[in-house]
């Protein structure tokens, strides 16, 4: 496997009422830290608020993806970069205007990013890929935690990584990635990683951020 590869676990199912130390022990490991903002709304699960989610943004020893599934994203996407994301992903189910908010995303200072839920084919965004840094296949229904890989992704990966071609932009997966799931999603063409429960649920979070990377790079 060629391609860089990056790791960035979620904190979705680690201790929010810790959550300074839970981040402590895989930050020196780790790519970025993947933060989940749900509204309850265009999922059925709510997360953090703005201003929780902000001064997580700003206490991060790591840069933070921050993965929105809000509805009526635009301006609420903007918002999360000028508050200091790296990155910055919002759904193309919950936008009005997608190469708009990618452009305010960029401009605030971000890499922008666009997801896709699993029944959303990435065929009918293909014109929206110039815009963006990043695209988010989802390999769970977005929502919670803890949730079975949908094999069925793995061809929707192949046909996004190929659409992507010798553009630069990372190709990231989330939901259900664990060792058991992580190679075949890597070979299909995913380089970016979300793993929360994998991570989170394990003895040695840092050690098993590790072996995620070592699978993911078919080592
Ligand atoms: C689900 C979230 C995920 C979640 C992944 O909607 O977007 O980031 O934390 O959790 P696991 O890795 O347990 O499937
Ligand atoms: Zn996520």
């Amino acid at each position: 496997m060629s391609q860089d590869i990056r790791i960035t676990p979620s904190i979705l199912n680690a201790d929010f009422s810790n959550l300074a130390a839970e981040i402590s022990k895989i930050a020196e490991v780790s790519d970025f830290i993947h933060l989940d903002i749900m509204d309850n709304i265009f999922v059925p699960n709510f997360t953090f608020d703005f201003d929780a989610a902000s001064s997580i943004i700003a206490s991060s020893p790591i840069p933070i993806d921050s993965h929105l599934m809000v509805a009526e994203v635009d301006q609420i996407a903007i918002q999360y970069a000028e508050a200091g994301s790296a990155s910055v992903t919002f759904h193309v189910e919950a936008a009005k205007d997608i190469r708009g908010t990618a452009r305010g995303i960029r401009a605030a200072g971000a890499r922008a990013s666009i997801a896709l839920k699993p029944g959303t084919n990435i065929k009918d965004y293909a014109d929206y890929l110039d815009g963006v840094d990043m695209v988010l296949i989802m390999t769970v229904e977005p929502g919670f935690g803890g949730q079975s890989f949908i094999e069925a992704m793995l061809e929707k990966i192949s046909i996004t990584r190929k659409l992507i071609g010798d553009r630069p932009i990372w190709l990231q997966v989330d939901g259900g990635i664990s060792l058991e799931t992580i190679e075949r999603a890597a070979q299909a063409g995913a380089d970016t990683f979300v793993a929360g429960s994998a991570v989170f649920k394990s003895d040695d979070p840092a050690e098993m951020v590790t072996l995620l990377r070592n699978k993911a790079r078919g080592e």
